[in-house]
């Protein structure tokens, strides 16, 4: 098997994101921020909910079943299934669990793995599970799967609209036209109280926003200098973003992504790296002296910065950008959302081209990692990949609500959460074929979802949580 087990990596993709979306700048008149601080300033375009009808459960039954389906994997096929979320439905039963019904259905209920949870890094955690499962002497030949799912709210609030709600699932195994350079991880992980959901009664974090933009950027250091110095202990060489023909970030809302690659180009620019010419380097002189937690306060510097990033701004980052601003923060499925628009926009030209990762999940844990990638064969060749995602007619199909409906749904979704005893109304034509939904949460609190059919109608795929009837 060790053969065979070359370029351990992303082998195929899907996202799903709902249908029900809100304009940003629609949000901003709505809520009396002043014009452009949602469009310009936090520079989002568009965010996606979730409806009575979708959670994290259904939204991962969907994009589970299309990815299967797209790319002809048989359920038997799949060894290793994890989940990243911080979408808590169930504080014992995981999301994984629901999963299984796909996979019991063709008699595989051998499959390793359960929900990893840290923020928006979970999926991050999953996903190195299952490259590390392929990696190990307890692979037993399969592919692995990960699933990263989440419904983003906020309450009422300067974080409102940094929301946004997807699933993406992602194959994993050897021969990746999406391969893994594993030598080169850079960690950080700290405690902090920047986000987090203490309150069990309430979907809501408890945020401080200030707080979080600095350890995310304190994280974006941190993890870019030890990645970098992975990558000169094992290549001899130093590295700059010039070596990074893209780079995705977890992207809570474009203007931190633009801080944060401007970060990037300042941490080069300290190391002396070729990435910085002469006019850059002498723009960024005055601020040479500033210790690290001047830095981050520094508006300056953040100013200046970005300026001189921007040309390489605009070729590495902007491509992957295309989601994140289209769908809003989707927490642990984030990261990936911005990897795939990069797939979308540039699945043509990618034969050998480096793309570098920042995960980010609040509380804290972050890495960056970076990905190699190969056209590849059918079907999990970059094309087919960009093909299977389709996500202009996936952003052009959505269906925009006012604020006051997007409001109003958030008042009945805060009324549901954890409650037991009703059934699901809301509109299934805004549903594609394909997409499962909640129809009903009974009185011990079980699940019930259903598929939407070619004609519109729930075809009796229903899936119940029978399992727990019969205890654990
Ligand atoms: N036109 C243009 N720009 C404007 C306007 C305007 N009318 N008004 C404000 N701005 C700019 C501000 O200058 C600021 O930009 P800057 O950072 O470059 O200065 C930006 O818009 C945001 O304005 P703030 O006043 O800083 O926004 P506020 O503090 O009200 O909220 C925040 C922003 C903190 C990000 C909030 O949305 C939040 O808490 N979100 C959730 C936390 C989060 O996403 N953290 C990120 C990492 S952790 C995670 O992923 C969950």
């Amino acid at each position: 098997m060790e053969s065979q087990r070359q370029n351990v990596g992303i082998l195929a993709m899907d996202i799903y994101f709902p249908a029900s979306c809100v304009q940003q700048e629609a949000l901003e008149t709505y809520d009396g921020a002043s014009k452009g601080k949602y469009t310009i300033g936090l520079g989002q375009e568009c965010m996606a909910f979730c409806t009575e009808l979708e959670d994290v459960i259904s939204m991962s039954l969907t994009v589970v079943t299309s990815l299967l389906d797209k790319y002809g994997v048989d359920p038997k096929q799949i060894g290793r299934l994890e989940v990243g979320s911080e979408t808590v439905i169930d504080k014992s039963k995981s999301i994984k669990t629901w999963l299984m019904r796909i996979f019991e259905d063709c008699g595989n209920s051998d499959v390793e793995g359960v929900d990893s949870t840290n923020a928006c890094y979970g999926g991050t955690a999953a996903l190195f599970n299952c490259v590390n499962w392929v990696e190990s002497s307890s692979w037993d030949g399969r592919y692995g799967l990960v699933v990263c799912t989440d419904s983003a709210v906020y309450a009422e609030g300067p974080a409102r609209p940094t929301g946004g709600a997807a699933a993406i699932a992602m194959l994993i195994g050897p021969n990746a036209p999406i391969a893994f350079e594993s030598k080169y991880r850079g960690t950080h992980m700290a405690h902090v109280y920047d986000f987090y959901k203490p309150n069990l009664a309430s979907e809501y974090p408890v945020v401080d926003g200030k707080l979080s933009q600095t350890c995310y950027l304190m994280a974006v250091d941190s993890c870019y200098k030890r990645f970098c110095s992975k990558y000169e202990k094992f290549e001899g060489k130093q590295f700059s973003v010039l070596d990074a023909d893209y780079v995705a970030f977890h992207s809570p809302y474009n203007k931190l992504v633009q801080k944060s690659f401007a970060r990037l180009v300042f941490n080069d620019y300290l190391r002396n790296a070729r990435s910085v010419g002469e006019d850059a380097k002498a723009k960024l002189a005055p601020f040479l002296a500033l210790n690290g937690d001047e830095s981050y306060q520094n508006r300056d510097l953040e100013k200046v910065s970005q300026q001189v990033a921007k040309q390489l701004y605009d070729m590495k980052v902007q491509p992957s950008t295309l989601l994140p601003k289209q769908v809003g923060n989707m927490y642990t499925a984030s990261i990936y959302a911005a990897f795939a628009s990069i797939i979308h926009n540039k699945h043509k030209s990618l034969e050998g081209q480096r793309v570098l990762m920042f995960s980010y999940g609040s509380g804290l844990a972050s890495t960056m990692f970076s990905l190699k990638l190969h056209d590849g064969e059918l079907p999990f060749s970059l094309s087919n990949i960009a093909n299977v995602l389709g996500l202009s007619k996936k952003l052009e199909s959505r269906h925009v609500f006012s604020p006051e409906n997007f409001v109003e749904n958030m008042h009945l979704m805060e009324h549901r959460y954890g409650g037991k005893g009703f059934v699901t109304g809301g509109d299934k034509n805004l549903l594609s074929n394909g997409t499962f939904y909640l129809t009903e949460v009974d009185s011990a609190y079980r699940r019930f979802y259903a598929k939407k059919s070619e004609t519109g109608v729930a075809n009796g795929t229903t899936i119940h949580e029978n399992g727990i009837a019969n205890g654990h």
